[in-house]
């Protein structure tokens, strides 16, 4: 589909395939892309670096405000930067998956980021935007909100394929800390993960990549119809 303007918001838990969806879908509609699980990353990368208690929220929201986090909105090419240092296989490791959740928790680091998500949106005419509380927070007024989910298990052994894993035992390990860091990221009290009232919920159980890209578009073209 070309000629879309509009925004599209995709949020959901981990493990339901929303980042190569959103990718593919922005470059399907030759939007900008921004993800904003990324910027949350880059915030905790700057958290780790200053070596600050992740309980003193005062010195965790100075650490994010003094970095310097750029991230791209670019679908085909990757790009974060902490403090001009490429950070983007480091924010993939087990140290920032393990620490993201305490610091993207504070509402002071929310407010920063959701700043520069907006500003960053504010410069494209077409963008995709992934995360957790877009639909509901950062851009209320989507043209298109999607919240994608899948079972447990799908999501597990999605995240274990990526990851190379087979042993069961060890997917059994994935699966219980996608159910840790969603159960934190539902309950925090500052924009909690929940689908907006207006979104359309999409199951990606069972359901391949294109399938799922080939359903959005779908409600891409839907949406810019009955705008
Ligand atoms: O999508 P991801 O796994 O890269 O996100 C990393 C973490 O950042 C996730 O545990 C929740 C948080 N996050 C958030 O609180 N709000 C967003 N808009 C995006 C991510």
């Amino acid at each position: 589909m070309s000629g879309f303007l509009g925004q599209v918001t995709l949020d959901g838990p981990s493990g339901t395939g929303k980042s190569s969806v959103a990718r593919d879908v922005a470059a399907r509609l030759g939007a900008a892309y921004l993800d904003t699980g990324a910027m949350y990353r880059a915030a905790t990368v700057a958290v780790l670096d200053a070596g600050v208690d992740l309980t003193d929220t005062d010195a965790v929201t100075r650490a994010v405000a003094s970095a310097d986090i750029q991230v791209g909105t670019s679908a085909g090419a990757e790009l974060v930067l902490v403090d001009g240092v490429d950070v983007a296989a480091r924010i993939r490791g087990a140290e920032v998956t393990r620490t993201v959740s305490p610091v993207s928790a504070v509402p002071a680091v929310r407010r920063m980021l959701v700043d520069r998500q907006r500003a960053l949106v504010a410069e494209a005419e077409a963008v995709v935007v992934e995360g957790r509380d877009i639909g509901t927070v950062v851009l209320p007024d989507a043209t298109l909100k999607v919240y994608l989910t899948a079972a447990p298990e799908a999501r597990a052994q999605r995240r274990a394929g990526q990851l190379g894993v087979t042993d069961p035992a060890k997917i059994a390990e994935i699966a219980a800390d996608l159910r840790r860091r969603d159960e934190y990221d539902s309950s925090r009290a500052d924009s909690p993960l929940r689908p907006a009232v207006d979104a359309v919920v999409v199951d990606s159980t069972g359901l391949d990549r294109d399938a799922v890209v080939e359903r959005v578009l779908d409600l891409a073209r839907t949406a810019v119809g009955a705008a």
